[in-house]
């Protein structure tokens, strides 16, 4: 996990910069703050690097020239057009009964902001430090915004190992009515229909996977699995489409998408 950065700002937004400097320390990142004159794309080109940089919309993740954070103000647009018919992940978490559910994979929490905006009472655990402070980021900045708040209300984010979160859930004795699972997935393993698809990744996703190194140890999140369906009355697992199940357990019910399919395992 990246325990070093560099983060890029301007003069205006060094004090900025330096709070999340501050925070990330609290969560064992050190933080390199490089003044520069101009934040521009030109300057990213020529830093191609996995570096941070701080503006006048908050924390950015950038490299290879592009910039992210989760914008979860850019989703809204794909909000409005969703409803609990159209979205296949609404069927397959059965969001009509707005469940109480843990994404123990929050990743930019995309798909989470969906579920949420179907109805679901959501809680996110991420476990890197710096996609976590992107997400608190973007909760923060949107709990204003007038056809947000009412969303990101529904959102509570944890910083945690979700092996760690799920097994305390248990011990606890506490249910979920749902658990759902994003683990990543090694690009390389992928189909050729889903390579295809990678062409035009976006670059969000090719971020993600800058900053989660597929160097042999990725974590696949397997033992995930187990220890959700200890907790909830049904655990959706999201996968490419042709991938391998998760555990190697076969699913008891299958959502079939073009890219992407959920596999539900429900308790007995
Ligand atoms: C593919 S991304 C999820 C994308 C997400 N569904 C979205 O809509 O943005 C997987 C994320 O799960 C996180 N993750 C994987 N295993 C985890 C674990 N055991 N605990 C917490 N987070 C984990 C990774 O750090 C990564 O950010």
């Amino acid at each position: 996990m990246v325990s070093e950065i560099r983060l890029f700002t301007e003069p205006d937004n060094l004090q900025k910069a330096q709070h999340y400097q501050a925070v990330l320390s609290s969560r064992l990142v050190d933080v390199n703050i490089d003044v520069i004159e101009q934040l521009n794309a030109r300057f990213l080109r020529l830093n191609p690097e996995l570096a941070l940089c701080v503006d006048k919309q908050g924390l950015w993740l950038s490299a290879n020239g592009m910039k992210m954070q989760p914008d979860w103000k850019a989703e809204s647009a794909r909000l409005k057009r969703a409803s609990l018919k159209s979205e296949m992940i609404a069927r397959a978490c059965n969001l009509a009964e707005k469940p109480n559910l843990i994404d123990a994979t929050a990743g930019l929490g995309h798909d989470s902001l969906l579920m949420a905006y179907l109805g679901a009472q959501v809680t996110l655990i991420e476990r890197h430090p710096i996609l976590f402070t992107l997400l608190e980021d973007s909760k923060r900045q949107n709990e204003h915004d007038p056809f947000l708040a009412k969303v990101v209300e529904r959102i509570n984010l944890v910083f945690s190992d979700s092996a760690a979160y799920l097994q305390q859930q248990i011990q606890q004795d506490h249910h979920f009515d749902v658990i759902y699972l994003d683990p990543m997935f090694p690009q390389r393993d992928q189909n050729q229909q889903a390579i295809k698809k990678q062409a035009q990744v976006k670059k969000q996703m090719q971020l993600l996977h800058l900053l989660l190194p597929e160097d042999g140890e990725m974590d696949l999140g397997d033992d995930l699995l187990e220890l959700a369906i200890q907790l909830a009355k049904r655990v959706i697992v999201k996968r490419p489409r042709l991938a391998v199940y998760l555990a190697e357990r076969t699913p008891d019910h299958q959502w079939l998408g073009d890219a992407c399919r959920f596999d539900a395992y429900f308790s007995k």
